[in-house]
């Protein structure tokens, strides 16, 4: 273990110090691109103004013969587009570790592009030494080419062994972002049965006892993905990180997404990956407050000015764990006020 002292330290002469705290930033979706595809890699100077993360994938669904083309692509993309003025997010999902790509993915991205990089997403994490090796490179990498602003690590978790390690794989790098849940890759490796990328599966389900006149069972469908979300949001949350809802694969079911990205919003995620941009407008709907929820909130922060004591709304009680509560609700709400005019109205902050 690293002496806690130690623990801020940059782990190279020259590379910037990591953040102390995670710089506060609106991520509802992280947006995905193919930056070897170059029509749409011409539309992202537009698309980052619609989006809050724009993120050129490297790794799954890049051909073998497009990936020297998709890093390039990237770095041109990166080149043209003026990120910060919208305050977007510019992330990349690099080849996994045991890839022979990832060492010219990191090389000529942060030689080229390393101070307009803000995450770097590493796929297939298994355990906390996969981070401490993103962690050194990346140090080297910024001292050597003069970044001045530490560039973050996102770890997607799809392996059987990275759910197991998902604490230490949280707390193994001050440079952690977040984590994302990866439920393709997962599935393969728990060995489960389902060729769908995210959501719920008809077949999972719990059934009523049977009666003795023979009447039908009720029975309903379960989430999937119940519990490693729950255990991805608490060992983000635990140590100041961010968690996400990965990839929903069908892009012709809207409703089946919205279902399940606000099922991760509700159990603490802050936003998911939009594949299609369809899915865009659902992230914007579903990682955003409810706007009597944010009405409510307001309410109990304005009630108990010193978020002490106990008092009564509407026959509900309310005390210092519901003003903790309600600022989780008021602290986001302003966040997308800043971002969205019309909600900002709406929640009647503007
Ligand atoms: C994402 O990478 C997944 O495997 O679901
Ligand atoms: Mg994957």
């Amino acid at each position: 273990m690293k002496l806690p002292r130690r623990f801020f330290q940059p782990l190279a002469t020259g590379a910037p110090a990591p953040f102390r705290e995670l710089p506060i930033k609106l991520e509802r979706m992280i947006h995905f691109v193919p930056p070897h595809n170059e029509k749409v890699r011409s539309r992202v100077p537009e698309l980052a103004a619609t989006v809050d993360v724009v993120l050129g994938n490297l790794e799954d669904a890049v051909p073998i013969d497009q990936k020297e083309a998709a890093r390039k692509g990237f770095v041109a993309m990166a080149q043209a587009t003026d990120f910060a003025s919208t305050g977007t997010g510019l992330w990349t999902r690099i080849n996994a570790l045991n890839s022979p790509w990832i060492l010219d993915d990191l090389f000529e991205i942060v030689s080229q592009v390393g101070d307009k990089l803000d995450v770097v997403m590493v796929p297939k994490v298994e355990g906390p030494w996969d981070i401490h090796y993103i962690d050194q490179l990346l140090a080297q990498l910024e001292a050597r080419h003069g970044v001045s602003k530490p560039i973050l690590v996102h770890a997607i978790l799809e392996t059987a062994e990275g759910v197991a390690n998902v604490d230490a794989i949280a707390s193994a790098s001050p440079r952690m972002h977040g984590m994302s849940l990866g439920p393709a890759d997962l599935a393969a490796s728990r060995g489960m049965k389902t060729t769908r990328v995210g959501g719920g599966h008809p077949d999972y389900r719990v059934i009523a006892d049977p009666t003795s006149d023979g009447a039908a069972r009720a029975s309903a469908q379960q989430d999937l993905w119940h519990y490693t979300i729950a255990k991805m949001v608490d060992a983000c949350m635990a140590n100041g990180l961010k968690a996400f809802y990965g990839p929903f694969g069908d892009f012709s079911d809207g409703e089946a997404c919205e279902a399940q990205f606000r099922n991760a919003f509700l159990m603490g995620c802050a936003g998911a990956w939009t594949l299609h941009p369809n899915q865009v407008a659902i992230a914007k709907r579903v990682f955003a407050p409810d706007p009597a929820e944010v009405a409510f909130a307001v309410r109990i922060v304005e009630a108990m000015p010193d978020g002490t004591g106990a008092v009564m709304l509407d026959g509900k009680m309310q005390d210092d764990a519901t003003w903790k509560q309600a600022k989780v609700i008021v602290d986001l709400a302003r966040l997308v006020a800043e971002k969205d005019p019309d909600l900002a109205k709406t929640y009647g902050l503007a």
